[in-house]
């Protein structure tokens, strides 16, 4: 019961490692807002069963990340429900591999705005009233892509290094508000994204992993429900690889 009494929000928690986290924060003792794109019935009929099984509130909430004003709007509705912001963990993205001199530039911008633009958005409004609280913890999920430099990888890789260099700059000015920021940093995990990449470039991640395997989504949600409990209390700044050991 690591997260009893803490409300924590998490984007994209339908699937993959949103989902494990929304698992593992729910065994934790946290209430939920639960933040996915769009309704469904799947979706209704998972949070459903978690919040049965846990005794636990989750409250459902959808925007697209795509969209700056329902950005703004999934802000105002979690702050106009008037419960404590403990935890934030920015979660959804999406991974298109493309080299260098052959992506677009309006895929960059979608991607940039997807995986970074919104999250600072998202962090921007809520980190204000966890500032009034005088705590927070927010987590971003960003990736060894982002620091690494694979070939292959321009898009995605700088959209997470982006938000690695974010967590370091958030955390240096929310410390003063008792407010953490920390990002964790997979390989690759064994998700809907894992089952869309190239099987060449999902080979070759695997086997410069120590482990020489892929990750589960409960060992991303276990590292990440560390950086949002108490025990991470003077872990700020830092970008956590998840990776099985890489050179
Ligand atoms: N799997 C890996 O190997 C791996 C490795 C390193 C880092 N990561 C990172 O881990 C995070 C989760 O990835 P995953 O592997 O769990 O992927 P996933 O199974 O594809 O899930 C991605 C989640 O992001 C949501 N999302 C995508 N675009 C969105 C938008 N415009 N607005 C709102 N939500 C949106 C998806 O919602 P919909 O279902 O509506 O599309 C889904 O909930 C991502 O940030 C990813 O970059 C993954």
């Amino acid at each position: 019961m690591l997260l009893k009494n803490k409300t924590a929000i998490i984007t994209g928690c339908n699937k993959g490692i949103g989902k494990s986290i929304l698992e593992t924060f729910a065994f934790n003792g946290a209430n939920i807002i639960a933040c996915v794109r769009k309704e469904s019935e799947s979706f209704n009929e998972l949070i459903a069963d978690i919040r049965n099984k846990n005794n636990i509130e989750i409250t459902p909430l959808y925007f697209d990340l795509e969209d700056f004003d329902q950005v703004k709007a999934g802000v105002a509705s979690i702050i106009a429900l008037k419960k404590s912001v403990d935890i934030l963990v920015n979660n959804a993205g999406i991974a298109v591999g493309s080299f260098f001199q052959m992506t677009p530039i309006r895929d960059l911008e979608r991607i940039m705005k997807i995986n970074f633009t919104s999250q600072i958005l998202l962090s921007q409004g809520l980190s204000r009233y966890m500032a009034k609280q005088k705590k927070g913890s927010i987590i971003n999920i960003a990736s060894t892509a982002g620091i690494l430099g694979d070939s292959g990888m321009l898009s995605y890789g700088s959209s997470k290094a982006a938000l690695i260099s974010a967590t370091k700059i958030m955390a240096a000015e929310l410390g003063q508000f008792n407010i953490r920021v920390n990002a964790v940093a997979p390989s690759v995990t064994k998700t809907e994204m894992y089952n869309q990449m190239e099987e060449k470039a999902r080979i070759k991640l695997i086997s410069s992993s120590f482990l020489q395997r892929a990750a589960e989504p409960d060992e991303v949600a276990n590292v990440v429900l560390f950086l949002a409990s108490d025990l991470s209390s003077f872990v700020n700044g830092q970008t956590i690889r998840i990776d099985g050991g890489m050179n």
